[in-house]
């Protein structure tokens, strides 16, 4: 596809009159479907997944339908109280500590989330009088580079832990990274690692963090969700001590962008950062104190009906049908991971903990290079890469809502014979 060439296809002017809705929808199938890459194909193994399904799907028709507009509690109760109630549900099938209970929201992406975490923290910071300063590893996503460019510091200025080999940001090292630094710190975890699936030992940074004064972020945006199986719980082990998390369910968890659950133990500082309340948005129900009014919780003041489809994924999917989703790519990923290792010509660039699969040419970066082209010659597969410790790697990211074993079979034919 040449850039322009869906411009190209559309009129330059705006339709004087009503069309027919079939020209509407020819157009689409014109013009649009065939300039979309398609996520929801069994083949797509870029990125991390942005699953969709019919109950997610039926919800967000529903609430585009209902076109309620929940900035405050007063605009629609339900909108508020089923948000804060699925929210208490996934924290359950997530097994998130007690103290996220009733504070969880959703915003449009991590990236909002972590944002938000970092005005938090920022708010908490300054009425201390004291300037924040954020800690992050060198494999946190760039989210928070962007969160701190928007928060108006200095994103030259984040403090960087350095890694492990796998990619984990190395306590010991956060530990002497902490005691050099004066004043509140905003730190940010990663459970799985955009590059390689990394999972930050929480529990070790836990202990790093006791007795100071630090914000513990946990950016969990693709791999947090995979703890809806007891088995992969150990995700999540050490959230305890994480005064925000994020997930997006819109990731791996069968809900539509944009679904991102956002966490906060304390959301006192995130209100005090956002709550601005001119006399149009003054109720008695705000007054009260008694309600959420999501509004405070966000960058934005109107805001969507985005519960509606958590709770339809949640019901009409359920916990089951939720970790049966999870355990097929994880065990597809197992398989993938498998063939790599038995494999003369290529290797594992990461363990595959979960269904991300890691892997390189030994012969270097050219060859892995025309694995990469090879795959995405192909017009029924897709991956992406990344580079770890400057090497090239060919990302196989596994989670798509149709994606089977015979999708990974076509994949790794691909890449034997291009190997
Ligand atoms: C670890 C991590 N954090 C944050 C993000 C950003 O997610 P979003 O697109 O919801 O902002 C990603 C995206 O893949 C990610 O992998």
């Amino acid at each position: 596809m040449e850039p322009g060439w869906v411009r190209d296809q559309l009129p330059a002017q705006p339709p004087e009159h009503p069309e027919p809705h079939a020209a509407v929808l020819a157009d689409l199938d014109r013009v649009i479907v065939p300039a979309l890459t398609q996520w929801q194909h069994p083949g797509f193994f870029g990125y991390f997944p942005a699953n969709t399904s019919g109950p997610s799907a039926l919800a967000d028709l529903v609430a585009a339908g209902l076109g309620v507009q929940g900035m405050l509690w007063s605009t629609s109760p339900a909108a508020t109280e089923l948000e804060t109630h699925v929210l208490d549900w996934l924290a359950q099938l997530l097994g998130l500590p007690e103290r996220f209970r009733g504070r969880g929201v959703i915003q449009d992406t991590a990236s909002s989330a972590t944002l938000c975490a970092l005005l938090a923290a920022r708010e908490r910071a300054a009425a201390a009088g004291a300037a924040l300063t954020v800690v992050a590893s060198q494999e946190a996503h760039s989210s928070v580079d962007k969160a701190v460019a928007i928060a108006g510091l200095d994103p030259g200025a984040i403090v960087r832990v350095p890694c492990d080999a796998r990619g984990r940001l190395d306590a010991a090292a956060l530990d002497e990274v902490l005691a050099g630094l004066d004043g509140p710190v905003f730190l940010v975890a990663t459970v799985g690692t955009t590059s390689t699936g990394a999972v930050d030992p929480l529990e070790a940074i836990g202990g790093a963090i006791t007795g100071r004064d630090v914000w513990l972020h946990v950016d969990g945006a693709w791999a947090g969700t995979a703890a809806v199986c007891p088995e992969l719980r150990w995700v999540g082990e050490g959230l305890g001590a994480a005064d925000s998390y994020v997930t997006n369910p819109h990731k791996w968890l069968l809900t539509a962008i944009d679904c991102s659950a956002l966490w906060i133990a304390d959301p006192t500082w995130l209100q005090r950062a956002l709550a601005i309340t001119p006399e149009y948005l003054r109720d008695a129900a705000s007054a009260s104190g008694a309600v959420i009014d999501y509004r405070d919780w966000q960058v934005g003041l109107g805001r969507r009906f985005r519960a509606l489809k958590l709770w339809f994924v949640l019901r009409m999917i359920g916990a089951q049908g939720l970790r049966a989703h999870v355990r097929r790519h994880v065990a597809l990923g197992e398989d993938l991971g498998a063939r790599v290792r038995a494999h003369p010509r290529l290797e594992l660039v990461a363990p595959v903990e979960l269904a991300l699969v890691c892997l390189a040419h030994r012969d270097g970066d050219a060859a892995t290079q025309r694995l990469l082209d090879a795959v995405n010659a192909a017009p029924d597969l897709l991956a992406t890469h990344t580079r770890m410790g400057g090497r090239l790697v060919l990302r196989v990211a596994i989670g798509g809502v149709r994606t089977e074993q015979r999708h990974v079979d076509r994949l790794w034919e691909v890449l034997a014979r291009a190997a």
